[in-house]
């Protein structure tokens, strides 16, 4: 098998960037095959931080081929940003960098639609990272999107012209104020930066590429918990997250998937509304936030913390089929005296192991586990960790069925320990 998926098991923000970027020399491709701009996968080397938004995270590999799937939506005025602040040259990224024709855009009136609909939603609004995902996203189910390969039209103004008439209409509904002409013009300078890229159909692409033997590797953005089906919906992002999404974010067969790599935090973050059983509001909380800089990298909204939700996890590699785990941050960890993890759940007065659904109703039941103190940052194999730290991963295997084959110990594509 020629194509594996590397996806986040939690509430998005796991560590993926970093982790694609360290295990990228294996592969020939990276692509991207959901979401968009909400995305802020970080990534570390030679002590400068990376933050990628739409670009995939092999980008900084010479060789390899970096695809912006299908199933993303693109906002050029957020990729022009990315590609001026990358520290690339504009040569480089046009070797390295494709585009599908058939990415649909997020246009400037999403971004206000989104904005509009959370104003409106009020207290219960979804916490989205306003990027205009949603309203992109629904305009390309509803059969009305714009998508990459259009901007090559000679029709593209008269395209555009049309939507934001839609838009306009909708927007005139809400009670909210904008200004959209400040963020067409970079919108439209996006456009320009874009048609300088390789904009094909990429499912060929690939497809070709893989029957000649090339190897590719599928990043995930956001999270399993976050799916739009699977997911604490309504407080969800837009897209298929889980593995499945690869599939028609690509147009890739199942049957050409190998391994399925999950991403989880040796703990559990969400950021913006929606369920969290495990949540910490308070002074651990307050600890694991500070020590792994629990700041969004797109919004840097402050993220809510707690503790490892076993659950979760095991309904999440389920899902997905995951076959090896990924444990980030564990270096967060080290400090306290003890630490827990979430076994089951009580619910509607009564124990249970699985989500319920609509799950307001949850109390986590823990499982009190002794603490590691050590600096593990600079510990490279894994038999060189912890003995309370091995522990801790030991009981996450047992639970889950799943070998977690690598361990990262700092936010350096260096501290990292692979197991195999
Ligand atoms: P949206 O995808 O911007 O509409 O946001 C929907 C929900 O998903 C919100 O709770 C966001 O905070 C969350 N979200 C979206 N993208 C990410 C991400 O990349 N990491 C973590 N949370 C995200």
């Amino acid at each position: 098998m020629n194509i594996d998926i590397l996806l986040g098991l939690q509430w998005g923000d796991e560590g993926k960037g970093k982790i694609v970027d360290a295990i990228s020399p294996g592969y020939d491709i990276i692509a991207r095959f959901q979401g968009g701009p909400n995305a802020g996968h970080s990534l570390e080397f030679h002590n400068v931080k990376h933050v990628l938004h739409l670009i995939p995270s092999g980008i900084f590999h010479r060789s390899k081929m970096n695809i912006i799937g299908n199933g993303v939506v693109i906002d050029p005025a957020v990729f022009r940003k990315e590609v001026e602040t990358l520290g690339l040259s504009i040569e480089e990224l046009t070797e390295r960098l494709v585009i599908s024709t058939r990415a649909n855009l997020i246009l400037p009136g999403h971004r206000i639609l989104d904005a509009a609909y959370e104003h409106r939603k009020g207290n219960t609004k979804i916490g989205s990272t306003l990027k205009g995902i949603g309203p992109a996203y629904t305009d390309k189910a509803g059969r009305n999107g714009l998508r990459a390969g259009e901007i090559l039209k000679t029709s593209f103004r008269d395209m555009y012209n049309e939507r934001l008439k839609d838009h306009l209409t909708i927007l005139r509904s809400y009670d909210f104020s904008f200004d959209i002409s400040e963020y067409e013009a970079g919108w439209f300078e996006g456009i320009e930066l874009m048609k300088k890229f390789r904009i094909v159909n990429t499912e060929y692409l690939i497809n070709n590429l893989i029957s000649h033997g090339k190897r590719m590797l599928a990043e995930g953005a956001q999270g399993t918990m976050l799916d739009i089906d699977f997911g604490s919906y309504p407080f969800v992002t837009s897209s298929n997250t889980i593995s499945a999404g690869a599939c028609t974010g690509l147009g890739i067969s199942p049957k050409q998937v190998g391994e399925i790599f999950g991403i989880f935090k040796a703990y559990c973050t969400r950021v913006g509304s929606g369920p969290f059983p495990t949540e910490l509001n308070d002074q651990t909380g307050n600890i694991l936030r500070e020590r792994g800089h629990e700041f969004g990298s797109t919004t840097g909204r402050p993220r809510r913390c707690g503790w490892l939700d076993l659950p979760a996890l095991k309904y999440a590699i389920m899902i997905n089929g995951v076959t090896k785990l990924f444990m980030t941050k564990s270096d967060v960890m080290s400090g306290f005296d003890n630490v827990k993890v979430c076994t089951s759940y009580i619910s509607g007065g009564k124990k249970c192991e699985e989500i319920p659904f609509g799950s307001d109703d949850i109390e986590p039941v823990y499982k009190d586990l002794p603490g590691w103190k050590e600096d593990i940052s600079r510990i490279r194999e894994f038999d060189d960790l912890p003995v309370n730290l091995r522990n801790y991963i030991r009981i996450v295997e047992e639970q889950t069925g799943v070998p977690v084959t690598i361990v990262s110990v700092g936010p350096d594509r260096e501290e990292t320990i692979f197991r195999e």
